[in-house]
């Protein structure tokens, strides 16, 4: 029996391509329910699976998708995953990854100055970057989790899985800090409040949790909103927010980098050198982000950034104008909340291809609009709302 190949097939990418721009033209069959024995061939494969994988996905980039902390992402994202999943780079040791380590190393020098922070690393997202400052800080002598009502559920599971209390506390009146790790939010998922970033000043560490807003630090024009950053000991951003970047991709940076890496690291025999973090095999996340960077620079991104924080606005303004909406504030962080007045009428998640979360906040229900699709139209997603 002949193995199947491994090698590059040419024409296969291309139909891939085909398909990816149309990927109705294939006809839609339900996939085996257990494993097939034997393949159908990839150019089979790929047509039966293009209707689900690309047919049935959720479009982030639709006009009327105003929702969720997903973005669409640039296509040249694509092709250089797609080059980095033909080379399989571990970046857990260095004979496996010599270029993608050095990428990611790029990526994290060009992007820690925005935030103040020395180095650090990537993570597949927010809640492992969480995770990996909680530690480092532990490791620093910190002994409790603090955090406001804002503050994302990783920040709980963090202090569970490092078996360390969590407190939840108002940073106006936040008790004895000297032991605590703070994590201060800055964008918070359900609102986009940033607090204040000279909050939890007494803490041992300071972690700001920059998740969601992170990003604003690259552009010129809401740079301010989190001035004070630079002051944290450490800063999650995740890139596969507001960066635009495929998942999953996201940095822990640190005021310290050498301090902090060298508290979370753990040598292996059969590893060259000390495993920093949280992952064990991982790969070349930063390829996508430093492509993004070079095609587009710091100022294209900053001008996506800045294009979604006016629809938020402009959003927000239209919810105002509106007899039948009300909107919870102005929005801080491109994170618009709000309603129908009439609460009688069920809050729409989902209609007519207009797409809002939903998130309830103070115990109240609310839908929740992020500015993360640069080609949402605030209009078409108002008007649908507002027809209930
Ligand atoms: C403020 C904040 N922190 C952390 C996270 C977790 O990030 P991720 O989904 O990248 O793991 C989120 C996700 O929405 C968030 O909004």
């Amino acid at each position: 029996m002949d193995v199947p190949p491994f090698s590059f097939d040419r024409d296969g990418l291309e139909k891939a391509l085909d398909l990816l721009a149309n990927p109705s033209a294939t006809i839609d069959t339900p996939l085996p329910v257990s494993a097939p024995t034997a393949g159908v061939g990839t150019s089979a494969a790929l047509e039966m699976l293009a209707p689900h994988l690309l047919g049935r996905a959720r479009d982030l980039g639709a006009p009327g998708f105003f929702a969720h902390m997903d973005p669409p992402t640039p296509w040249i994202t694509w092709a250089v995953s797609q080059w980095t999943a033909s080379r399989n780079q571990n970046l857990l040791h260095p004979d496996l990854s010599p270029m993608a380590g050095a990428m990611e190393q790029l990526v994290v020098d060009w992007l820690a100055p925005f935030f103040g922070m020395t180095g650090g690393h990537m993570t597949p997202g927010s809640t492992v970057a969480n995770l990996t400052a909680i530690w480092a800080a532990r490791e620093a002598g910190a002994t409790e989790v603090v955090a406001t009502h804002n503050a994302h559920l990783s920040a709980k599971k963090a202090a569970h899985i490092l078996g360390m209390p969590f407190r939840q506390v108002e940073w106006d009146r936040p008790g004895d800090l000297s032991a605590s790790v703070a994590v201060i939010t800055a964008g918070g998922t359900s609102t986009g409040h940033i607090e204040p970033l000279d909050a939890a000043s007494g803490a041992r560490w300071r972690h700001v949790d920059a998740a969601w807003s992170g990003p604003l630090r690259l552009s010129p024009t809401h740079s301010q909103l989190l001035d004070g950053i630079e002051h944290a000991d450490s800063v999650a951003v995740s890139a596969h927010k507001w960066l635009f970047q495929p998942k999953e991709s996201a940095l822990i940076l640190f005021a310290d980098a050498r301090a902090a890496h060298e508290s979370v690291s753990v040598d292996g025999a059969y590893l060259a050198v000390p495993n920093v973090g949280v992952l064990g095999s991982h790969g070349a996340t930063a390829a996508p982000l430093a492509a993004t960077l070079l095609a587009y620079g710091v100022d294209g991104v900053a001008q996506w950034i800045d294009h979604t924080m006016n629809l938020a606005e402009q959003l927000y303004q239209l919810i105002e104008r509106h007899p039948e909406l009300e909107a919870r504030t102005p929005p801080q962080s491109g994170v618009v909340n709000w309603r129908r007045i009439d609460r009688s009428h069920p809050i729409t998640a989902a209609d007519q291809g207009v797409f809002v979360s939903t998130t309830t906040i103070e115990g109240e229900p609310w839908l929740r609009s992020v500015a993360a699709n640069p080609m949402a139209d605030p209009e078409l997603v108002v008007n649908v709302v507002a027809d209930g």
